[in-house]
């Protein structure tokens, strides 16, 4: 085999070699999904999530567990910042602007029962609305690790 050939084997073989990897990068990176945005998905999208907070709003307003708290809450806005905090959380496109968490509950006096309470409610909605049980726990996962800037009293 002349030197000449070798050196044709080698680089037919290189090139080969580079374009499976190529081919096996797009394939794995195709399986990829970009933006993990499963759960918000399966509260579907924006505008399932807009309307399971209007009605956990509407429920909120009226259970006699955290009534008090919600009578004079600006509903519409309530509403729009919740959809955009769980659109956030549950990996959509969204972003919630506002005051911090722990500002906005700060002088509230919520104590570790009305936080639970709120999610009880919150877990009404979600059944009325149809949202599968794994879906309802990933998002309270989401919610939970919040109370700490929520609860401030005993
Ligand atoms: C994980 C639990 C909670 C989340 C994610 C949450 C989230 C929010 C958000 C996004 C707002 C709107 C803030 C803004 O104005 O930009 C808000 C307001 C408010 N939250 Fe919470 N909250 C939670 C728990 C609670 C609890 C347990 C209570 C009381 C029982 C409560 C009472 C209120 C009230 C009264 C407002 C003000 C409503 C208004 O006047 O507009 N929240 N909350």
């Amino acid at each position: 085999m002349t030197l000449h050939r070798t050196r044709q084997l080698l680089l037919t073989a290189t090139l080969a070699l580079m374009t499976s990897t190529a081919a096996q990068a797009q394939a794995t990176s195709s399986v990829v999904p970009l933006p993990n945005d499963a759960l918000f998905q399966q509260f579907g999208g924006r505008a399932g999530l807009s309307k399971l907070m209007d009605d956990f709003v509407e429920r909120l307003v009226v259970d006699p567990r955290t009534e008090r708290f919600f009578k004079n809450a600006n509903k519409p806005h309530l509403k729009a910042q919740l959809t955009d905090q769980l659109c956030e959380v549950s990996g959509g496109p969204c972003k919630l602007k506002g005051p911090a968490m722990a500002d906005v509950h700060a002088n509230m006096a919520i104590q570790k029962g009305d936080f639970n309470a709120l999610v009880e409610v919150l877990q009404q909605a979600m059944n009325a609305q149809g949202i599968p049980f794994g879906a309802q726990n990933r998002m309270l996962a989401q919610l939970a690790p919040m109370h700490r800037d929520i609860i401030t009293a005993d």
